[in-house]
């Protein structure tokens, strides 16, 4: 009997075995990745309720389900802790959920030296991959949140209504901003942002969507249609039925973005004006 903890990761990997569109050989993840530092990528956007800790769930449990020798560590900063309460369930060997209260000031903020410290930090095990999954809250303000510039993609989901858009407008340029006062402070160029189209209803709606943002120096990714199973993600039911259905479902666009996470150093920078994915 398979523990309960990891049974989900276990399923979701024969799931990947046993499906022909995931059978060609794939390198092992080791030999792909040239970095040894944690990868932190971290999902943002002012805007509340645009599938921030969803796509935070799927990246984390997609990049431990679907390529070996990772290790992630997904890390919550909205005190409501949406995905942190519920992603406890599946911690094990390769995925855990990393609670401190030194990541956090006692106003709420983020504890940036703290945050970049842990983000700096060696991995010990050399053959595996870290991973960190930063899920961020609504009405998060890119100026008290300097450890952004150390993640190694941002990724700003978004869905289609007007004020989705004026929000994400807003914040990215608020995101711009931060970059640029930090310049002096990074090591090396500021992260990729990728806009994640979420919620989407038809293609007519994604580049509708697309059009609004064009004038925007960011990297656009594909569209995550309106499903129903997305609205059960935090459910936890027998044999965790919703979030299984999840990871199935969405499984093509999981492939696409965890392998945008392993291979986001190939990305040129920055793009000048919006460029689709
Ligand atoms: N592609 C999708 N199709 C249908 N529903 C979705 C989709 N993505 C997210 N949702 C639903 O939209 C709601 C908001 O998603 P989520 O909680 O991930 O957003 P959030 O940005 O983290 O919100 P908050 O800012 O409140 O933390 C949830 O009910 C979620 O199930
Ligand atoms: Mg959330």
């Amino acid at each position: 009997m398979i523990p309960r903890q990891i049974r989900i990761l276990y399923k979701d990997h024969q799931f990947e075995q046993s499906t022909s569109l995931y059978n060609q050989p794939e390198k092992p993840v080791e030999r792909q990745l040239s970095l040894k530092k944690p990868r932190s990528v971290i999902f943002a956007n002012s805007k509340g309720g645009v599938g921030k800790s969803t796509l935070a769930l799927m990246a984390g449990l997609g990049l431990a389900t679907q390529h070996p020798s990772t290790r992630v560590e997904l890390i919550d900063l909205d005190v409501q802790k949406t995905s942190s309460d519920s992603l406890k369930r599946f911690t094990n060997h390769r995925f855990q959920v990393l609670e401190n209260e030194d990541f956090f000031l006692n106003s709420g903020s983020p504890n940036n030296g703290n945050l970049i410290n842990h983000m700096g930090t060696d991995f010990p095990y050399s053959q595996d991959q870290k991973f960190i999954v930063f899920d961020s809250p609504a009405g998060n303000e890119p100026s008290r949140s300097t450890f952004l510039t150390h993640c190694d993609v941002v990724f700003v989901p978004t869905s289609v209504g007007d004020a989705d858009v004026f929000a994400t407008q807003k914040y990215l340029v608020a995101l711009q901003q931060l970059f640029s006062r930090q310049k002096g402070n990074m090591e090396g160029p500021p992260p990729p942002i990728v806009i994640l189209p979420n919620m989407i209803d038809s293609r007519d709606e994604f580049n509708e969507l697309r059009a609004s943002l064009s004038g925007v120096s960011a990297y656009f990714g594909k569209p995550l249609y309106y499903s129903p199973v997305f609205r059960r993600a935090f459910r936890e039911d027998e044999n965790d039925t919703s979030v299984a259905t999840l990871l199935k479902h969405a499984q093509p666009y999981i492939k696409w973005m965890t392998n945008l996470i392993l291979k986001s150093e190939a990305l040129p920078q920055p793009p000048g004006r919006l460029f689709q994915l």
